[in-house]
């Protein structure tokens, strides 16, 4: 998995692969619920099929069906998606993760937790159906902090179900556009694989939903130059109340995803921007301005309207403190400067145990002295405050928070999804010097 690695093979801790505990001979135990059977539905033929062919370059890059990033996975919401993992070479073993999507546990793709890794030659099918329209993406789970970032990943969109409304005459429908981001060694920066500008041929007037994903380690900062943009989503949860953002910047954390919709103004283009690339919105050869990233960022703790979440936090079944440091100790043995969670080292570090249908409200603390990009798998958590100060916006809905140093988040979720689950840090080096542990279901 993303976890630091044991002669058991990477991310062969705690559990055997796939398998529940073991009781000690001699005792029982409730009969444990297996990994391998939270799958997927593979009783009847997938509406949408994949085969993603893995594969080594002799530059020790890595590509998906000859491309990095590897093709979008597409559906539309309430799809039986199929994925067919094919390894051509990788020797050390690959899977395929999707990051975001809250598919069944033993379609979670961790190397060492929800399956084997599969060998140079091998094969995995992967089923989940899309329930939850959005921006997601894919990456392999294995030695993750080398193979995601050499390039072992992809985009997920799954679009809405068509919706029996009649659709809105005011204007042209809104045109979908990409953005997967990510830094190649020797390259730098790229943007669905492209370097410097990218452009994206668009009528004047034209909606555009831009999907952008920071494959990368750390944060990345996104702002749009001649026009002015409202944020739609956020880890492929739609915001309920998005108003219009002009001159400001969104900090995209390492692992997330924002949905930014941009209008192409009547004259000239419109200009998405990260560090180093961009996305040009308009007609062929018309020119957008480019500024520099704004000083004034966008709080996504105070924006859009608020709307009723679904559950209701205050009544939390189970709090849990995941606090974030830093200290000298053994790390599986190794000494060294690792991080720790709530002062334990890696593999001692607790496992947040919760039951099906639990509230489970989680305060994460970092005190550190780096910000950490903190994934939970299989679950959408709610942000409900920032140092004590409560969220006003939107409903805001995360897979991967940044939690900088000094800061304390308070989050919560529902239990509705058992199995297994990791909660780590999204810079992958980081998840392998020990800022890692799992969300397990009793
Ligand atoms: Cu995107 Cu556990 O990872
Ligand atoms: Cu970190």
């Amino acid at each position: 998995g993303t976890g630091p690695t044991s002669a058991a093979g990477p991310g062969g801790h705690h559990h055997g692969a796939g398998t529940a505990p073991v009781a000690a001979p001699g005792t029982t135990v409730a009969d444990p619920v297996s990994v391998r059977d939270l799958v997927g539905d593979r009783s009847r033929s997938p509406d949408v099929s994949y085969t993603l062919t893995v594969a080594q370059r002799p530059d020790g890059g890595y590509t998906v069906n000859g491309t990095s990033p590897g093709p979008v996975v597409e559906a539309t919401q309430g799809d039986l998606v199929q994925v067919v993992l094919r390894n051509e070479d990788v020797a050390e073993g690959t899977t395929l993760h999707w990051h975001g999507m809250d598919v069944p546990n033993g379609e979670d793709g961790v190397a060492g937790v929800t399956q084997d890794a599969v060998p140079a030659g091998g094969e995995h099918v992967y089923r989940f159906v899309a329930d939850e329209p959005g921006t997601y993406w894919y990456h392999s789970h294995q030695i993750s902090h080398e193979q995601v970032v050499r390039g072992l990943l992809g985009a997920v969109v799954v679009h809405p179900a068509p919706s029996a409304e009649a659709p809105d005459a005011d204007g042209p429908p809104t045109t979908d556009v990409l953005a997967l981001l990510h830094t190649y060694a020797g390259v730098g920066r790229t943007v669905n694989g492209s370097t410097g500008d990218t452009p994206v041929p668009l009528a004047p007037g034209q909606p555009a939903r831009v999907r952008l994903v920071n494959t990368d380690d750390g944060p990345t900062q996104i702002w749009v130059s001649g026009a002015a943009y409202r944020v739609l989503a956020v880890d492929g949860q739609d915001l309920n109340g998005p108003t219009p953002v002009q001159g400001r910047r969104v900090t995209l954390t390492a692992g997330a995803r924002v949905d930014l919709e941009v209008e192409v103004p009547a004259t000239g283009a419109a200009r998405v921007q990260a560090p180093g690339v961009s996305l040009v919105l308009g007609p062929a050869g018309a020119t957008a301005p480019t500024t520099p990233a704004p000083s004034e960022a966008l709080d996504l703790l105070s924006y859009g309207t608020p709307a009723d979440p679904g559950f209701d936090p205050a009544r939390a079944d189970r709090r849990f403190d995941y606090v974030i440091s830093r200290r000298f100790g053994l790390l599986d043995g190794r000494p060294g400067l690792w991080w720790t969670i709530n002062d334990h080292l890696f593999p001692d570090v607790p496992m947040f145990m919760v039951a099906e249908g639990d509230v489970v409200v989680m305060t994460m603390s970092n005190y550190s002295g780096e910000v950490h990009p903190m994934h939970l798998h299989g679950h959408h958590a709610l942000v409900l405050s920032r140092d004590g100060v409560p969220s006003t916006g939107s409903p805001w809905w995360v897979d991967s928070l940044d939690v900088p140093d000094g800061q304390t988040y308070e989050i919560a979720f529902a239990a509705d999804n058992p199995g297994i689950w990791m909660d780590h840090c999204h810079n992958l080096p980081h998840a392998r010097e020990g800022l890692v542990t799992h969300l397990m279901y009793e």
